[in-house]
């Protein structure tokens, strides 16, 4: 995009065949033809401005400025926040309003044992080093330093180490952080880490995070003179600039995503047309496996680089540590992109590219310029791979199930499930082919466990075999068997086991708070459906009959509180109504059970007998993922294997009863994933 643009800007004439030669002679000495070059940055280099030296300025004591040419950044020294990007004309593309500190920054939000919660401090180096400078790479260093003086002091308890690399023909730069806890020092646990950027509000009003998630996005202003909802962050807009944003539901929850799917995302100034992106190309450190869910942009405008976090988990997934336990670990690097076209009825383009952009950075990655030795190179890193097949005797009698599209991932030993509560260390996860076959590349060295799950299977896979990876390793795990929880033969049904409740009834919202992003897709991720289910089951709760009801219409995707006239709670009961012709009485029947969210939530289980007390089964209190609130269409998967005894049923009707019996707020509640009744054991 942005040499294009340089060489429609350029008087080519005579200068073409000379640039051609020196084009031509640049691709036969450094072209490595198995890589997909990309071609700007070799013509960045034998073109007009670009040929500038990349030019590092440390004369201020209060900041450096790093200047290649196509872009000049300015990082505050020595805290090291980045607090000017002067690009295509714009002095600044950060939000230069607000003071230095609060432009592009890091924050960790912590808590300590004595009952200091939710502590909110930024990163601020106090140290600035030059690590490397050359005609072609410039790495900086900017360090924050802990000891055991500054406890008590409001000071994140952490080693900070961030770093920025500049690239002489590249549009933007680098950014990561090695963080560090050192021996002895005190318990403590972590909410968040996270990178931010406010971007300029008169200049950027367009988001994109996907092909389909894009829209003109209401500004801060906007928001402020908006009616708050539910919650804080859930605004309808009542008063906006742009009339056509009258009426909406704005929320930051409503764009999330998942780790997998958050590669990309950004804004676009249409004047001039310009876009800021953020790349993450790689989800190995991220907390919490592929499928956390985490926040990417929002009004502000706001990108994020979020790290780690409880949301849509809960304090689950606080980072804990231990009394003087050590830690060390090493967030990004993440590529904040910079593309201009030279006219706006491009600007769609610039999604496009920062999209190609995207492939290209996941495609070098691991990166082989990072400096710090704490950042492994592809050499110095494994490859793990096998072959994972599903052997389940009640659906295929005799033959193995290829695991078609597993998830298959490394992560810190634990148990079954365990990565979707690990936060500490690195996870590497893959998807398989067809025939089950993964290939997991890149692995860091270190020991691990091997874990995986098959959407349209239970359950949770892991190999307990340590698996330990050295530079170089290449562990080649054969044929693997998952045997996914499985009593007897298939009574009923109701779902598609994969994690998500998205397969259920989403009603519509209300029609004055919509989002209009989601009119036609992804509706689980409108404002207030949670509400919806007294509307539409006023007089009773739900009851489901196996063989008449359809999941897709009348199983409602979260079952939660119902609201009564005194604004008060009550906790439901659903029924699933089905007939067994002939019990077997002195058989073990199981109910599997899967939920994909739980917040504040009990679920009891009762077989026929509504007011059995004690309840068959409960959960006891589970779960504060929030998800039901941030429309996210599950939060962690729990799975429940539930033996009933067989003179619990009757010939002919029985009904099961799922009772969520907590009823504080309008919040609590469960979304299940799948329901299973298995008869007896026939083998
Ligand atoms: C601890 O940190 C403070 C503040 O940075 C510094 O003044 C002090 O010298 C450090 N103490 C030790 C023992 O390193
Ligand atoms: C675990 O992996 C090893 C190969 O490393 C394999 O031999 C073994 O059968 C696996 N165990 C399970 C429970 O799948
Ligand atoms: C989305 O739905 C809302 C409310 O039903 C409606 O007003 C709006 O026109 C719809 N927008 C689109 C783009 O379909
Ligand atoms: C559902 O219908 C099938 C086919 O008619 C029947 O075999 C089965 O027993 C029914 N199941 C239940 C639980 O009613
Ligand atoms: C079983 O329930 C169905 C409706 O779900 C009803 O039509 C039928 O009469 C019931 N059978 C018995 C024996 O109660």
């Amino acid at each position: 995009m942005e040499n294009a643009k340089y060489l429609r800007r350029h008087e080519w004439g005579s200068l073409v065949g000379f640039l051609g030669v020196i084009v031509l002679v640049y691709f036969l000495l450094t072209t490595d033809y198995t890589e997909k070059t990309p071609l700007r940055r070799v013509l960045a280099n034998v073109n007009g401005q670009e040929t500038r030296e990349l030019k590092l300025d440390t004369h201020d004591r209060l900041q450096v400025v790093v200047d290649n040419g196509l872009v000049q950044v300015t990082l505050s020294r020595p805290a090291g926040d980045v607090v000017g990007i002067k690009y295509n004309g714009v002095d600044n593309l950060l939000e230069a309003r607000n003071e230095r500190d609060n432009r592009g920054y890091w924050d960790v939000v912590w808590n300590e044992p004595d009952g200091h919660d939710g502590l909110v401090g930024r990163i601020a180096g106090t140290h600035f080093t030059i690590i490397k400078e050359n005609k072609d790479q410039i790495e900086l260093s900017f360090t924050q330093t802990w000891n055991l003086s500054l406890r008590g002091k409001q000071i994140v308890p952490l080693n900070v180490e961030r770093r920025y690399i500049f690239q002489r023909g590249i549009s933007g730069y680098y950014s990561y952080a090695i963080f560090e806890r050192l021996k002895g020092w005190p318990e403590v646990s972590f909410g968040q880490i996270r990178a931010v950027y406010k971007l300029r509000g008169d200049k950027f009003r367009y988001m994109a995070l996907s092909d389909d998630k894009q829209r003109i996005m209401p500004t801060q202003e906007d928001r402020e003179k908006g009616q708050a909802l539910a919650y804080p962050e859930a605004v309808l807009l009542t008063d906006t600039s742009n009339p056509e944003l009258m009426g909406e539901v704005d929320d930051k929850y409503q764009y999330s995503s998942e780790g997998k799917d958050n590669k990309v995302h950004g804004w676009l100034s249409a004047d001039p047309p310009v876009g800021f992106w953020i790349i993450t190309p790689s989800n190995e450190f991220r907390s919490a496996g592929p499928i956390k869910q985490e926040l990417t942009s929002h009004v502000g405008p706001t990108v994020l680089s979020m790290f780690m976090s409880t949301h849509y988990a809960g304090e689950e997934l606080n980072m804990k540590f231990e009394n003087g336990e050590p830690w060390k670990k090493v967030f990004g690097p993440i590529f904040v992109y910079l593309n201009s076209v030279s006219t706006k009825k491009d600007l769609q383009k610039l999604w496009a590219d920062a999209k190609d952009q995207m492939l290209r950075e996941v495609q070098s990655w691991p990166y082989n310029f990072i400096q710090s030795e704490d950042f492994p190179t592809a050499s110095q890193r494994g490859t793990v791979v096998g072959q994972l097949v599903v052997r389940d005797r009640y659906m295929n009698e005799r033959s193995l199930q290829w695991a078609e599209s597993a998830y298959v991932g490394l992560a810190a030993p634990g148990e079954a499930g365990s990565w979707q509560r690990e936060t500490k260390g690195y996870q590497f996860w893959t998807q398989a082919d067809k025939e089950g076959r993964f290939q997991i590349k890149n692995v860091r060295p270190g020991d691990y466990n091997l874990y995986a799950w098959v959407p349209g299977v239970v359950g949770d896979y892991q190999n307990n075999t340590k698996i330990t990876i050295k530079p170089g390793s290449e562990v080649k795990l054969g044929l693997i068997v998952y045997r996914p929880p499985r009593n007897g033969p298939t009574l009923w049904e109701i779902g598609i086991p994969d994690r998500t409740a998205a397969e259920f009834y989403i009603p519509d919202p209300k029609p004055t708070l919509t989002n209009r992003l989601y009119n036609n897709s992804e509706k689980f991720r409108q404002y207030g459906l949670w509400d919806r289910y007294g509307d539409l089951y006023q007089d009773q709760d739900l009851i489901y009959t196996i063989n008449v009801s359809d999941y897709r219409k009348d199983w409602f995707y979260a079952q939660v509180t119902r609201s009564t006239n005194n604004r008060a709670y009550k906790g439901t009961t659903w029924q699933i109504k089905f007939e067994i012709e002939n019990v077997n009485k002195n058989g073990i029947y199981t109910l599997q059970l899967a939920l994909a969210s739980a917040n504040f939530a009990e679920l009891q289980v009762r077989f026929n007998d509504p007011n059995a007390q004690p309840a068959h089964f409960s959960t006891g209190l589970i779960g504060r993922d929030n998800a039901i609130a941030r429309h996210g269409i599950h939060g962690l998967y729990r799975f429940y294997s539930i033996k009933a005894s067989g003179n619990l049923f009757q010939e002919g009707n029985n009904t099961i009863y799922l009772t969520q019996s907590r009823d504080e707020t309008v919040f609590q509640g469960v979304m299940y994933d799948y329901l299973r009744l298995e008869g007896p054991p026939q083998w």
